[in-house]
């Protein structure tokens, strides 16, 4: 029988790497993860041990050599355009960690090039919301 599960790598394996790969275990049966990525080796080795997946510690060399259909962006802030790019020229579905870039204009280049998911999980916990009903323009911008 083929494989049905969505191959996915790990872009970037510190603090909050580790959230998601629990939430993969506990709750994605059908994400599969086949390589990790991080620019600081041992990090990259940890989290090939804890996955089962290939370490890599070039985005660039992932794209060329590793067998995946998805990545887990979960690089600092100011990389997360260029490795969103890269990797939507690669043909890679792209899930984003929050914030999505650094510039407005940076939000909308990646819009244009693909479909993209972006992570602000916690847009409907209580406290959020309250604070966005006190601050229009910030519930305007949650909203939309
Ligand atoms: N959704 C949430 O609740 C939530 C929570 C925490 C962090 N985040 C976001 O996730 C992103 C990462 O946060 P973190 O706390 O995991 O940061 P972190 O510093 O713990 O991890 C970032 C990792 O990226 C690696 N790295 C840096 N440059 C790299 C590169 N060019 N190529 C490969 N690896 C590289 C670092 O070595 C590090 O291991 C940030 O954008 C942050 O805002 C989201």
């Amino acid at each position: 029988m083929t494989d049905q599960r969505i191959s996915l790598a790990l872009i970037g394996c510190g603090g909050i790497a580790q959230s998601h790969w629990r939430g993969i275990q506990s709750d994605a049966p059908n994400v599969h993860v086949t390589a990790v990525v991080d620019t600081d080796a041992e990090r990259a080795q940890a989290m090939a041990q804890q996955t089962g997946a290939r370490a890599f510690t070039s985005l660039r060399e992932a794209l060329a050599e590793g067998a995946f259909d998805a990545v887990d962006i979960m690089l600092p802030h100011d990389q997360h355009e260029a490795a969103a790019v890269a990797c939507f020229e690669a043909e890679k579905h792209v899930v984003l960690e929050k914030p999505m870039a650094m510039t407005l204009d940076a939000c909308q280049c990646m819009q244009g090039l693909l479909a993209l998911s972006s992570g602000h999980y916690h847009l409907f916990k209580q406290g959020l919301e309250s604070t966005a009903r006190r601050v229009p323009l910030l519930g305007r911008n949650l909203r939309s």
